[in-house]
């Protein structure tokens, strides 16, 4: 496994090796979640680039840049043991350098949910995948479906910019009790880690409830926001059924594919999940 700081270092690794490759972006503090991307790439390439960049742009002024958990040396040995070929772990000044100003703005799939909590965050998000796409070259890229919304922003930059990367979806990587694995759960107390299986349950009973021929929209909402109105630790940010695909909020009876998503505070953690009903 080699690792590569600089853009020109990666793309002459990348130059050496011949086949496909497999690109995983990520902020490291690497979990589960994380190697599912890692395992899943490497069935479908030659070779494997992960990306471990804590992406500055993405951040607000607000928000836990600063604090965002890492360690390195653990992401690589877990890296190494995974089988990857490439990290590329470039500092903010080589991603950014002064006077870069372009960045990617994916208009209406951006807005709502967390682009409404998070102001210029898909902006950044979107700003880094297309310079770590254009800079990894990679045939495939792999993204987790519990970032639901940020999955369509990428690919609404990827098809509206003619990507050549293919954009692969991973289901979501969860505890055993539930709680989708992220690195920001580390920022909960032992209290806060119980409450927070309220999140999963909820989602969970409103697939049921799904599943049971429930169609309506203010019902399937209000099953998730019981189950989180009965742990007071947890402070409920949104609860969302939109449409799968617009994300436009939706009302009355469900006829198509629905993304139902949260975003919680509990305690210094601002936690999202989502399950999709209908698929
Ligand atoms: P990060 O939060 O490190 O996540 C990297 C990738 O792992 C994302 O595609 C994310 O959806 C996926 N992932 C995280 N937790 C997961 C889980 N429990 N199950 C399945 N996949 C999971 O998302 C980012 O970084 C950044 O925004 C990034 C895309 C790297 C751009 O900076």
């Amino acid at each position: 496994m080699q690792t590569l700081h600089t853009i020109p270092d990666f793309r002459r690794a990348h130059a050496a090796l011949a086949g496909s490759l497999g690109l995983v972006p990520t902020m490291g503090y690497l979990h589960e979640g994380h190697l599912t991307l890692v395992r899943r790439a490497k069935e479908e390439n030659d070779h494997v680039a992960v990306s471990i960049f804590v992406n500055p742009t993405q951040f607000g002024p607000a928000e836990d840049l600063a604090a965002y958990p890492r360690d390195l040396d653990r992401d690589l040995a877990l890296l190494r043991k995974a089988g990857v070929d490439l990290v590329f772990n470039p500092s903010p000044a080589e991603m950014y350098p002064p006077g870069q100003e372009s960045m990617i703005d994916t208009g209406s799939v951006s807005q709502p949910l967390e682009g409404q909590r998070r102001p210029g965050h898909f902006r950044g998000v979107a700003t880094v995948v297309a310079k770590l796409f254009n800079i990894a070259q990679a045939q495939r890229a792999y993204f987790g479906a519990k970032d639901a919304q940020q999955v369509r922003v990428i690919q609404r930059m990827a098809r509206d910019l003619d990507v050549p990367t293919a954009i692969i979806v991973v289901p979501t990587v969860r505890e055993p009790d539930g709680l989708a694995m992220s690195s920001r759960n580390v920022y909960l107390t032992p209290p806060e880690r119980i409450a927070a299986r309220c999140l999963s349950r909820g989602l969970r009973l409103a697939e049921a409830g799904y599943a049971g021929g429930e169609r309506s929209a203010d019902a399937l909402r209000e099953v998730v926001r019981q189950t989180i109105a009965a742990e007071p630790l947890v402070t409920v940010d949104y609860i969302s059924l939109a449409d799968s695909e617009t994300l436009a909020e939706l009302e009355g009876p469900l006829t198509r594919a629905a993304l139902l998503s949260l975003a919680v505070r509990i305690g210094k953690a601002r936690l999202i999940d989502n399950v999709t009903l209908g698929e």
